[in-house]
């Protein structure tokens, strides 16, 4: 099958086409055709050699995302059968084979049936943020209706998501972008009240959006630098969940108000073995919502072939993407 891979971490030049051996279906499996995946932080983050405990062994295949059709079924599987369109994150870190090949070999607890209403592009842009913002505002907080929740960065890739599953939860949705193009894409997701974090300060949005008593929840999908502005946006009592948390903070922030700081690490079930039928749960209900128009992935004008995988990854890793990048194999 072809392939992309890398043989060593390095820049977005990295990556080589190959002939590879197609995956052997093994219990428990199914085999995909992969039809189409998409590109995630992560993804630049190991191909660049920052995450070496997490890459897969060389000549790598990266990507989680995907989605395709099912080729074989391995001994075992009951829910799926040769035939059916699935999507899910299910490769692309240590000990999994990824999606920028023609076939992956994908454990069937991970994956769920595709969306009818979707697309296969748009499918393969849902399964990594989906599944980080579900945990993030159902399994860590447990989102109510009705409370106020604010989701930095809103038309990036878990931001956006976030915005449409907590508007369907029924909370009111603050979000930060940075332009006002960004704004009104913002808004025709589900978000009711905008920041531009370039142009308006924390102490001035809480005030304006808050009465100044701060946000219940936050939702910081940015890190660094970015979690002080979240402990000083969120209210007494309130709780933050991060997904990108790999910087020292001084918490006094969070004593003083008692706030709680949750952290989610998607890839774990992957990584651990560790309630993989977790994931393939999630993305059932996601992509119930998906075929009731509550979720819509945000995708990049700009598409590109299994040849043109540097420059996917130039664009995500530019800043510069409108929503997530997309690579489209058949
Ligand atoms: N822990 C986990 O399980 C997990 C899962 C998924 C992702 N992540 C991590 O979470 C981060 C976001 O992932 P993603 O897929 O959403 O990335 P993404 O699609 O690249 O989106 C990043 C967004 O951040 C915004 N941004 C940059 N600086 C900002 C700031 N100071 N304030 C507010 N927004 C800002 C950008 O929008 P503007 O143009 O408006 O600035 C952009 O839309 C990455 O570091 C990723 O590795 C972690």
């Amino acid at each position: 099958m072809r392939a992309q891979v890398i043989r060593h971490f390095g820049d977005t030049s990295v990556f080589t086409m190959a002939e590879l051996a197609r995956p052997e279906i093994r219990p428990g499996h199914v085999l995909v055709r992969v039809h189409a995946t998409s590109v995630n932080p992560v993804d630049f983050k190991i191909r660049s050699g920052l995450l070496p405990q997490i890459a897969p062994e060389f000549p790598a295949v990266l990507h989680g995302d995907f989605a395709g059709v099912i080729e074989e079924v391995g001994a075992g599987v009951t829910e799926f059968k040769v035939g059916d369109a699935v999507f899910g994150c299910a490769g692309g870190v240590k000990g999994e084979g990824g999606a920028l090949a023609e076939f992956m070999l994908v454990d069937a607890d991970l994956i769920a049936k595709k969306p009818v209403s979707l697309n296969m592009a748009e499918a393969a842009a849902l399964p990594l943020v989906t599944l980080t913002a579900w945990e993030a505002l159902f399994e860590k907080i447990r989102l109510k209706p009705g409370q106020t929740i604010l989701i930095h960065a809103g038309t990036g890739g878990v931001g956006h998501v976030a915005i449409q599953l907590a508007a369907w939860a029924g909370a009111k949705v603050c979000t930060t972008v940075s332009s006002d193009e960004k704004a009104a894409v913002a808004r025709s997701l589900g978000a009711s009240e905008v920041i531009n974090y370039r142009n308006e300060s924390v102490q001035d949005y809480v005030e304006r959006l808050t009465g100044g008593k701060g946000f219940e929840v936050v939702l910081d999908t940015v890190g660094g630098e970015n979690i002080d502005k979240s402990m000083a946006a969120v209210a007494l009592y309130g709780s933050i969940v991060s997904i990108q948390t790999l910087s020292t903070h001084d918490l006094g922030g969070l004593l003083l108000k008692s706030a709680s700081l949750h952290v989610v690490f998607m890839l774990l079930p992957m990584l651990h073995h560790h309630e993989r039928k977790r994931h393939g749960a999630i993305l059932r209900q996601a992509a119930d919502l998906a075929d009731l128009g509550r979720l819509k992935p945000l995708i990049d004008p700009r598409r590109f072939s299994l040849e043109e995988v540097s420059k996917s990854h130039a664009l995500l890793e530019s800043g510069h993407a409108l929503g997530k990048v997309v690579i489209q194999l058949s």
